[in-house]
């Protein structure tokens, strides 16, 4: 039997802090698995914070692969990076510390492939109940008992262009912020797409690469099948319009053409398993419960 620890979405240091990551780090040593998988959201998108995270889990010994998330490619105002230079950094960083990137390349050991990405969004889930200009603007605007306004915050940290700092640091919460908001350069349309084609274009690749594994695991940030969206969540008008922002079609048909075994994927702060045309899924997501041990 060959046992994997999975979870992701850790957030460190936001959602999950230093001692927590030591907990985590002993319940992976009392599971003694054979592979450590952590499906993306280690971090909030800093260098140190990445750093402190590789570092809690570098004598573990085992083959450890990460997929990114979106919040990993994160880049704040001040920075140059743009999201792809981030991506490349962070690859290099886990590497240089012993881990296996699945963004990188897939890893193949003994029959069994893993092949991942973080994955990303085309709109494919979007809830047709609204605009696509509202999707693509990653904001909505609704009305409770007061108006109100929530937007997916990839809108200012996902950048596949370099921008103009200042013009984001002109921004304060005291100004006309719907309005404002609106006119800050922000992650667009074409920028999704094109991402999302690119980590296809990687996964494909990586697939094709361990086809004659006799299990073959897709390790995934965002969701690859519609069929999961909501699961263990408040169907909100919230929830439903950041479906459009969980994952993409794309990768769970990718999945079913190259007979996909197992599936690992987060983004969604859930944990649950499913059966989706005959590949069973775990999402590892809900960090408040600690890692997942996946037998096979
Ligand atoms: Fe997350
Ligand atoms: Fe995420």
């Amino acid at each position: 039997m060959i046992k994997i620890a999975a979870f992701s979405d850790a957030h460190f240091p936001k959602l999950v802090g230093i001692k927590e990551l030591k907990v985590l780090r002993n319940s992976i040593n009392n599971i003694d698995p054979d592979y450590v998988v952590i499906a993306g959201d280690l971090t909030e998108g800093e260098k140190e914070s990445f750093e402190t995270f590789l570092k809690e889990f570098e004598e573990i010994d085992c083959p450890k692969l990460i997929c990114l998330g979106n919040h990993d490619l994160w880049v704040q105002s001040f920075e140059e990076a743009t999201s792809l230079e981030k991506m490349e950094e962070f690859i290099e960083m886990g590497e240089s510390f012993g881990y296996h990137m699945l963004d990188n390349k897939p890893f193949l050991e003994k029959g069994i492939g893993f092949a991942g990405t973080v994955g990303w969004y085309d709109y494919s889930f979007a809830d047709p109940q609204f605009p696509i200009k509202d999707i693509e603007n990653k904001i909505l605007f609704y009305k409770g008992d007061t108006f109100a306004a929530s937007w997916w915050n990839d809108r200012f940290y996902f950048r596949l262009k370099k921008r103009n700092p200042l013009m984001e640091m002109t921004f304060t919460e005291d100004d006309n912020f719907f309005v404002d908001s609106l006119k800050i350069p922000r992650s667009s349309r074409e920028e999704d797409t094109y991402f999302t084609k690119l980590c296809h274009k990687h996964l494909n690749k990586s697939l094709n690469e361990i086809k004659d594994a006799k299990i073959k695991i897709a390790v995934i940030h965002h969701l690859p099948f519609e069929e999961l969206l909501n699961i263990g969540r408040e169907k909100t008008i919230e929830s439903l319009f950041f479906n459009a922002f969980m994952g993409s079609k794309c990768f769970g048909e990718l999945m079913i053409e190259k007979n996909v075994d197992i599936c690992i994927c987060g983004h969604t702060h859930k944990n649950f398993r499913r059966k989706i045309h005959g590949i069973e899924v775990y999402n590892v997501s809900e960090i408040k419960r600690g890692i997942k041990k996946i037998e096979i």
